[in-house]
């Protein structure tokens, strides 16, 4: 293999279409791959073709679907198409595909190829609730987590019957997420994701808090929540188990995630203060605000029109610091690991890294990711972080996709995480 493309763009994603009504969904994720700037082919499976006709894909891709190991046979296709991708995603898998996985079958092209690759593969399943729970299934399902496949949950809703449950396909935009965080996470030497999170649970703050200072009006922050999200994905696939506080953030809770939402720093606080202690870490990416208004005015607050330079005093009051809490709470307990996140200006005549380094020191959290934004980044898709531990020292150091960020500060979370005698 030459060099592995660890973005989107310009990578070869075989994408295996698996015979359900959820289908048609994937028509918006091979949209999205080659709005990426990825090159897709798409491998239906032949019972999916019922569902959705090889001229849709044809189309979006712009590649002829690979169905059958009998076509372009001088060229080895089978073998070809799964040694020449770099991620593999299939949506939807059904209960059927699962179990060939899981055996092993190589009985149409999809399979074959699947048998071939050394990409990572994710696999976004979608039927009913008994078919999901059942043990074949779920054991299916372990096996396959196990051998390092990305196996996503199911989003729980409206089925195509009059039922709903778990089963639901999740959102193209989760799966394409997905997808981002598993062709630029880590492998193993069989080129699978390695999952180094696996038995492992994460609380991650993600967005920005809103203080109200009247029915109708807040203080807020720029953040979009992205860079929080980014770390879900990427501790998702992984393998951890993923809780997500989200402070006013409108993505698609990425699959498998449990989230709760909040709204003030006040309300983050106390999510935080309820899970902290059940878990391994703690990722303070949200942007929290650190002063609130002293009283939350009951009616809108109104403008003087009889005095045109008149304007209402605000009182603030400061808001708890959260992660300093967790740090001082956690005292000389194992877990959780705590990282913190600081964005830096500069100013006073302190470079922003001189006041990344000295919060590092005073927050006390084991890693903080240091984010200059004088470079701007707010809201941008690309990233540049230096990490630091405790003293303030660099200990790593990433930029790129939000993606790239989230798995550089995950590997040093990993080294600091104490050693579990069981993977799952
Ligand atoms: N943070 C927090 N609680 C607050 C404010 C911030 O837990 N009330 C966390 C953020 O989630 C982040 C880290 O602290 O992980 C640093 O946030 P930042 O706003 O840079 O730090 P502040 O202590 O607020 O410092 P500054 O005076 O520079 O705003």
């Amino acid at each position: 293999m030459s060099s592995v493309p660890r973005t989107l763009a310009g990578a070869r994603v075989l994408i295996g279409v698996g015979g359900g009504i959820a289908a048609y969904k994937t028509a918006h994720l091979v949209r999205g791959l080659v709005g990426e700037g990825a090159e897709v082919r798409v491998a239906p499976t032949a019972a999916s073709l019922e569902f959705v006709g090889a001229a849709t894909w044809e189309a979006l891709s712009h590649h002829k679907v690979l169905t059958s190991v009998f076509e372009d046979v001088e060229s080895v296709a089978h073998v070809r198409h799964g040694q020449e991708a770099d991620l593999v995603v299939i949506a939807p898998a059904t209960a059927d595909l699962l179990a060939r996985m899981r055996g092993g079958r190589a009985d149409d092209m999809l399979t074959a190829s699947l048998l071939v690759t050394r990409a990572p593969v994710v696999v976004a399943p979608a039927m009913h609730t008994e078919m999901w729970e059942h043990p074949a299934t779920a054991e299916n399902i372990e096996v396959l987590r196990a051998r390092g496949v990305t196996v996503l949950e199911p989003a729980v809703g409206r089925l195509t019957g009059p039922d709903s449950g778990p089963g639901r396909l999740p959102e193209p935009s989760a799966i394409l997420e997905a997808a981002r965080a598993a062709i630029t996470a880590p492998r193993d030497e069989r080129g699978a994701v390695r999952r180094d999170l696996a038995g492992r649970e994460l609380l991650i703050t993600a967005g920005g808090t809103r203080e109200d200072l009247d029915p109708v009006r807040f203080l807020a922050n720029h953040s979009s929540g992205r860079q929080g999200w980014a770390l879900a994905h990427a501790a998702l696939v992984r393998g951890a188990r993923v809780h997500l506080a989200a402070a006013n953030v409108d993505l698609e809770t990425p699959p498998g995630a449990r989230r709760r939402d909040v709204g003030s720093a006040a309300e983050l606080a106390e999510a935080v203060a309820a899970h902290r202690s059940a878990v391994d870490a703690l990722v303070m990416a949200a942007a929290v605000a650190d002063f609130t208004a002293a009283e939350r005015a009951e009616a809108k607050i109104k403008k003087d029109d009889g005095d045109e330079d008149s304007v209402p005093a605000i009182a603030l009051r400061r808001t708890e610091d959260i992660l300093r809490r967790s740090v001082l709470e956690r005292g000389d307990a194992a877990r959780p690991a705590i990282v913190g996140f600081a964005a830096e200006t500069g100013g006073d005549g302190a470079s922003a890294l001189d006041l990344a380094r000295s919060k590092a020191r005073r927050k006390g959290a084991d890693l903080l990711v240091f984010n200059d934004l004088t470079a701007g980044v707010f809201g941008a898709a690309d990233n540049a972080v230096r990490v630091l531990d405790r003293e303030g020292e660099e200990v790593a150091r990433a930029e790129g996709s939000k993606t790239a960020v989230a798995h550089a500060v995950l590997d040093e979370l990993v080294g600091l995480l104490p050693e579990v005698p069981w993977t799952a």
